[in-house]
């Protein structure tokens, strides 16, 4: 089942390390290559020799040993994912600060390939705020957190926070590389963020979209084996997709000309960003000074990058568009879907609570060419690009 799979296990210091024996071991059964990393307060949980013997590895722990150096840039590049289980308390709140003080934080920091991690503590920390802040943070950065279990804790009481079992990771695993390269070989185009339109070199005209979704989106692409280029807006969000070709602008025209340059070989084009409808006719070489009591600014029409690519449509080319809107929102993103010659519309209302710009969650409607229309529940926007992401395959695949 993992024929030629390359998995990379970190072990953090928890009592529960001791089923990562027994992940190996599964792993090996199902033809995985393993390469294990250990932290320090692991090794008094289980001990190198087994590791090494069961994994047909040597055990990595340490950053520099007998002088050599481990390349910790070179083991996330070469595993297909990396999983940490057990995760224990202290190593994830290294993950969420950015910490790298051991060969596991410095190959967390520098993989490229997606890491999952299977927490295990005692259920008053895994319930502690900090703990439940730290989650949330490393989720953020596009790690996979696998539930805890219900059950004995080490600490002989009952609740929440058992790793999962070796063979709950062993299902995620299938799952994952059962899906993995639905795109390969295709070629993602996705715009995401706002815009920002100057009017002077101190100001400028733009809007509350946070880019979320869309790198969510251009994640997931990527993750199902897709060559994906991002164009985004000012954003802070960043990608854990190391491969994902990233393109920063600034103005709607910006966003328009790296679009046309790339849209031509790609074979699936999502515009999930808030492009600016409207810029100033002149930006204005120094700050405007305040005089009178009003004061306006003239604005142009932006170039529609999704309308122009509708108009340019290949027949091998999926073209999806976003629709955000406050009022008669089915009827307007079904103008969008045909005005625009898009494929699909993703439609989030600004009247469902939690959806839309700057939350973590998003709740969706697509509307389809064909005129079949999806409604999804509010979930966060990773789950919600596995959605869309999902129905373009199923689109592709007819
Ligand atoms: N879009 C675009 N270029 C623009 C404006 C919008 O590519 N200059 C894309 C967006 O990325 C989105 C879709 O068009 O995929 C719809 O954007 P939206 O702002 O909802 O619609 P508009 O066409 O701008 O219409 P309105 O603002 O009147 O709702």
């Amino acid at each position: 089942m993992f024929k030629n799979k390359k998995i990379l296990l970190g072990i953090t210091g928890s009592i529960a390390a001791y089923k990562a024996i027994l992940l190996i071991r599964l792993l090996i059964k199902e033809g995985a290559e393993v390469k294990v990393i250990i932290t320090k307060a692991a090794s008094d949980f289980v001990t190198p020799l087994t590791l090494s013997t069961l994994s047909k590895n040597p055990i990595l722990q340490d950053l520099f040993n007998n002088n050599d150096w481990a390349n910790h840039v070179e083991l996330g590049r070469w595993a297909d994912i990396f999983i940490i289980a057990p995760l224990s308390c202290n190593t994830l709140a290294k993950m969420a600060y950015g910490l790298c003080d051991n060969l596991l934080m410095a190959t967390y920091l520098s993989a490229t390939c997606p890491i999952i991690v299977a927490p295990a503590m005692d259920e008053d920390m895994w319930k502690h705020p900090s703990t439940k802040k730290n989650i949330e943070t490393i989720k953020s950065y596009n790690n996979t957190v696998l539930s805890v279990n219900n059950g004995e804790l080490a600490s002989g009481l009952f609740g929440e926070g058992r790793m999962a079992e070796p063979e709950q990771i062993i299902d995620y695993l299938k799952e994952f590389f059962n899906t993995t390269n639905e795109l390969s070989g295709k070629k993602v185009l996705i715009t995401a963020g706002p815009t920002y339109e100057a009017i002077d070199p101190v100001r400028y005209i733009s809007n509350h979209s946070s880019g979320k979704m869309g790198f969510a989106i251009a994640e997931e692409m990527a993750l199902k084996g897709a060559s994906v280029t991002l164009v985004a807006g000012p954003t802070k969000e960043i990608l854990t997709t190391k491969s994902i070709k990233r393109i920063d602008v600034v103005s709607a025209n910006d966003m328009y000309n790296s679009c046309m340059e790339h849209a031509k070989d790609s074979n699936i084009i999502v515009m999930s960003a808030a492009v600016a409808d409207y810029t100033p006719v002149a930006i204005a070489k120094d700050k405007i000074k305040k005089k009178e009591d009003a004061f306006e600014i003239s604005l142009t029409k932006t170039k529609d990058i999704l309308y122009t690519l509708g108009q340019q449509k290949k027949a091998n080319q999926f073209l999806a568009g976003f629709a955000l809107e406050t009022t008669n929102e089915m009827a307007f993103a079904q103008q969008k879907l045909v005005a625009k010659n898009a494929d699909c519309i993703v439609l989030n209302s600004l009247n469902d609570a939690d959806a839309g710009f700057g939350h973590n969650t998003n709740k969706i409607t697509i509307l389809d060419k064909s005129g079949e229309i999806t409604t999804f529940n509010l979930k966060s926007k990773k789950e919600v690009a596995k959605d869309i992401v999902s129905f373009i395959i199923s689109k592709l695949n007819g």
